[in-house]
């Protein structure tokens, strides 16, 4: 008999504590509309205050990006699978 009051008091304070916990979640829960007030593209390319950027330094960038010779054998780039004429991408499916 005291068993069975036992497991159902378990029960019911397991579940209001669930409860709990999960309305607390949604209360925090930020909307969509906070999200994307977070992740807003910057509209410059930001650059650190200890490596500012300069034309040479993004010209060596462009032809290390192209350059087969960083690849062990020899014949891929950052380009072989980041094609500009794919968006930078593959071509592949996902
Ligand atoms: C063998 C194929 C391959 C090569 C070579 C390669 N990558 Fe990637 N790269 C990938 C894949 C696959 C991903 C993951 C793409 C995704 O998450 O959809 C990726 C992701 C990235 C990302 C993250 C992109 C994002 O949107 O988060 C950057 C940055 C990147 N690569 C830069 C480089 C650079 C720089 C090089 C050359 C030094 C390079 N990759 C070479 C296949 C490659």
């Amino acid at each position: 008999m005291l068993g069975k009051f036992a497991a159902t008091a378990f029960v019911a304070i397991t579940g209001v504590s669930i409860l709990a916990t999960a309305t607390t979640a949604l209360a925090e829960a930020k909307s969509r509309e906070e999200w994307k007030k977070e992740y807003i593209r910057p509209t410059a390319i930001p650059f650190p205050e200890e490596n500012p950027y300069s034309a040479e330094k993004a010209e060596l960038g462009r032809k290390l990006f192209f350059d087969h010779r960083l690849s062990g054998a020899n014949y891929i780039s950052c380009a072989t699978c980041h094609n500009p004429s794919f968006s930078w991408g593959d071509g592949l499916p996902k």
